[in-house]
């Protein structure tokens, strides 16, 4: 089995400046992430669990597997989250759906902020697809992610200090209102769409 492989960035290192710095990607993408896919690899290797997909393991593994796979998983999530300033903003659709779940797109900012400023310790802030056509904003501990039991994920903003640090020290609120700058409302919208289709084809 071919073990897994660290994903390339979807942009260039410098491609998140001024919000995010390239020494912060070199090491979060090169040393953070790249450890989470070795350590998935060493301990799947020669196991019967060595020809599983990302996915199945983020799904079904347990213990030091799981986290080392879903924080593999949940950083490619992330990377594909952001793209460089001045990008497109949410499409009709997306926008329709903030507007119905939070008023406005300052709704929607203002409730992920609160969320992802109040988790206490470690882990991840996500804007979900939840029943009913309503987007929620949720934030998981750890390594822990919706892709495992919970909602579809449309968004998500690393909340590991390792995310921020070497860039904003303590201010965990510069980073998450840079995050905004940053944010790739088109994955969010084809994520959106992903977890539309099913119902539409009913
Ligand atoms: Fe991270």
């Amino acid at each position: 089995m071919t073990p897994l492989l660290l994903p390339p960035l979807p942009y260039a290192t410098e491609a998140l400046e001024p919000h995010i710095s390239r020494r912060t990607l070199v090491t979060h993408h090169g040393r953070h992430h790249q450890a989470y896919v070795d350590k998935v690899n060493a301990t799947v290797r020669d196991t019967s669990q060595s020809g599983w997909s990302l996915e199945r393991l983020v799904k079904e593994a347990s213990g030091a597997l799981f986290n080392n796979a879903a924080q593999a998983w949940n950083h490619e999530f992330y990377w594909h989250s952001l793209r460089p300033a001045g990008g497109p903003q949410p499409p009709a659709d997306l926008s329709a759906a903030i507007q119905r779940s939070f008023g406005s797109l300052g709704g929607l900012q203002h409730a992920f902020r609160d969320a992802a400023l109040d988790h206490f310790g470690s882990g991840w802030a996500w804007l979900v697809a939840a029943p009913g056509d309503r987007l929620e904003v949720l934030t998981t501990h750890d390594a822990d992610t919706p892709l495992r039991d919970g909602p579809l994920p449309l968004l998500t903003c690393d909340l590991w200090e390792h995310a921020w640090y070497l860039d904003r020290l303590q201010d965990k609120a510069a980073y998450l209102k840079a995050f905004w700058e940053l944010a790739n409302w088109s994955f969010a919208a084809e994520n959106l769409a992903r977890a539309s289709a099913p119902r539409r084809a009913r």
